[in-house]
């Protein structure tokens, strides 16, 4: 079966063409009922800007809502001011950032536990926000389920957020497993906490050591097919089982000159400004046959 043309989209970019093209054919041949996929959520799943203007993250749908005081609303955006260039600054290295990322996490998720949000107005949040998924999801989400391939949600952001807008995008199938930060409400449906482990964007090879029930379930799986934006995002596949072939597939959202190299030299895949899921679902139909 001839590889899909998508590949040649001006959006996708390549360290090792001939390598991408070994794996996808090992995939290929060994069969849909071999393979696992592992995504980040925002800005992987979701969108990263539309019409120009930035898309929100689990968290900014909750920071941008009518539950956050106008106050904490500027301490919330002060934050991301600080942290967000740091994020993506590539002139610093992930042992220099990761500090400061837990500094991040640590403060939003307090400023967010002294809001006193209710449970039963997150949907309603979610509802009235901005968050939108890339152009192409519902093929995403739907082909996986028809194959019952598992899709594996990996995200430092808010899991209750992040499950509302899949369900409410009517994807939420049973094939969907969600790796997350989970809040948890006190007996009047209050936020009182974070539930577990915090998981920011570069501790995901640890939540993967945390969850090795999820990955030995899956160790008839050892074709992995991994989505992500971010740097740390080439971890989440580090709890699987008797790997055999990764293909990853990094989006390259932003300041994508300086850090393209980076990128290069991560990802298989890189798709540069590429706002759908062209490439990768175009790549779940050729490991499926196309049927
Ligand atoms: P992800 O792992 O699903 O991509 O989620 C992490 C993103 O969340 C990361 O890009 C930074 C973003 N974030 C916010 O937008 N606001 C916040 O307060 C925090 C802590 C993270
Ligand atoms: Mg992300």
């Amino acid at each position: 079966m001839s590889l899909p043309p998508q590949l040649s989209n001006p959006t996708v970019h390549m360290r090792d063409p001939q390598r991408v093209k070994e794996i996808l054919q090992s995939m290929q041949k060994a069969g849909s009922n071999t393979i696992q996929v592992i995504s980040d959520f925002d800005m992987t799943l979701t969108r990263f800007a539309y019409n120009g203007k930035r898309c929100p993250t689990c968290h900014n749908i909750l920071d941008n809502s009518k539950l956050i005081t106008e106050e904490c609303k500027e301490k919330l955006k002060d934050l991301l001011n600080t942290y967000y260039p740091i994020e993506i600054d590539c002139a610093r290295s992930i042992e220099e950032k990761l500090p400061l990322m837990v500094e991040w996490w640590t403060k939003a998720h307090e400023l967010l536990v002294q809001q006193k949000i209710k449970k039963d107005l997150l949907a309603m949040v979610v509802r009235e926000s901005d968050a939108m998924l890339r152009d192409g999801y519902q093929l995403f989400f739907d082909h996986l389920h028809k194959h019952s391939i598992p899709l594996l949600i990996f995200s430092a952001g808010i899991g209750d957020i992040l499950e509302e807008v899949i369900r409410q995008a009517g994807v939420f199938h049973p094939n969907v497993k969600v790796f997350s930060n989970y809040m948890d409400f006190d007996e009047t449906g209050v936020l009182k906490a974070f539930k577990g482990e915090l998981i920011h964007i570069y501790n995901k090879r640890e939540g993967a050591l945390l969850n090795t029930g999820h990955f030995q379930e899956l160790r008839t799986r050892p074709n992995v097919l991994l989505l992500g934006d971010s740097l740390g995002d080439l971890t989440m596949a580090d709890g699987v089982q008797d790997m055999e072939n990764i293909l990853k597939i990094g989006f390259l959202n932003d300041k994508v000159e300086e850090r393209k190299q980076s990128y290069l030299n991560s990802y298989d895949i890189v798709l540069m400004k590429d706002e759908t899921m062209d490439v990768p679902n175009a790549i779940l139909l050729y490991l499926t046959g196309n049927k």
